[in-house]
């Protein structure tokens, strides 16, 4: 059993995923929103977020290997599962749980560039500057942590954990 440590609370994280509802539907007033979560850490902050989102949306899913089963990503990303429509002349909001190298990310926006979108804009639910490799900057981000493995919220670790209402530190793994 691994030692947590809670870093954002559920009260925390309801109001900020309000916020951040609120921003993107004044920012794209008028528009139609095509929301794609990454799977499977997104589930969670995904459905919370659509939900304070006042604009006419779909919602599509990705799902994204890096090569490793490791806490560290190795930088080698491939698509395990693809969107199910075409996203040519769409505003595509790109839903992520957590930005850390950023590799992901980086690859994510360069296969979406090349299907042509209207527009192409990142939201994360955490950012972890410190560790970054490659530059990537979120249009949208609820928070920025420092530099722990965290868990809850849908994000997990080996697979567990992802239920907790809260973000916790995982702080040791026996
Ligand atoms: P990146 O490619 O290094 O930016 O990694 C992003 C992915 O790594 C996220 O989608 C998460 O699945 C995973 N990840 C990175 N940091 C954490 C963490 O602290 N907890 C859980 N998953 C994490
Ligand atoms: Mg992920």
């Amino acid at each position: 059993m691994a030692d947590m440590r809670v870093l954002l609370s559920e009260e925390q994280i309801k109001e900020r995923v309000k916020e951040l509802g609120n921003e993107i539907s004044r920012d794209f007033a008028g528009e139609e929103l095509l929301v794609v979560g990454v799977l499977k850490g997104t589930f969670v902050f995904l459905a919370d977020l659509i939900r304070h989102i006042d604009l006419p949306l779909q919602v599509d899913f990705i799902d994204l290997s890096s090569y490793g089963l490791t806490t560290e990503s190795s930088g080698e990303v491939r698509i395990m599962k693809d969107l199910e429509q075409p996203i040519e002349g769409k505003n595509v909001l790109i839903v992520e749980d957590i930005v850390d190298t950023g590799y992901t990310l980086k690859y994510i926006k360069e296969i979406m560039l090349r299907r042509n979108p209207r527009s192409l804009r990142i939201c994360t639910f955490l950012d972890k500057p410190d560790r970054r490799k490659v530059p990537i900057v979120s249009d949208y981000n609820g928070f920025t942590i420092p530099d722990h493995f965290v868990v809850g919220y849908g994000l997990d670790y080996a697979e567990q954990y992802r239920h907790l209402p809260q973000v916790c530190i995982v702080e040791t793994v026996n």
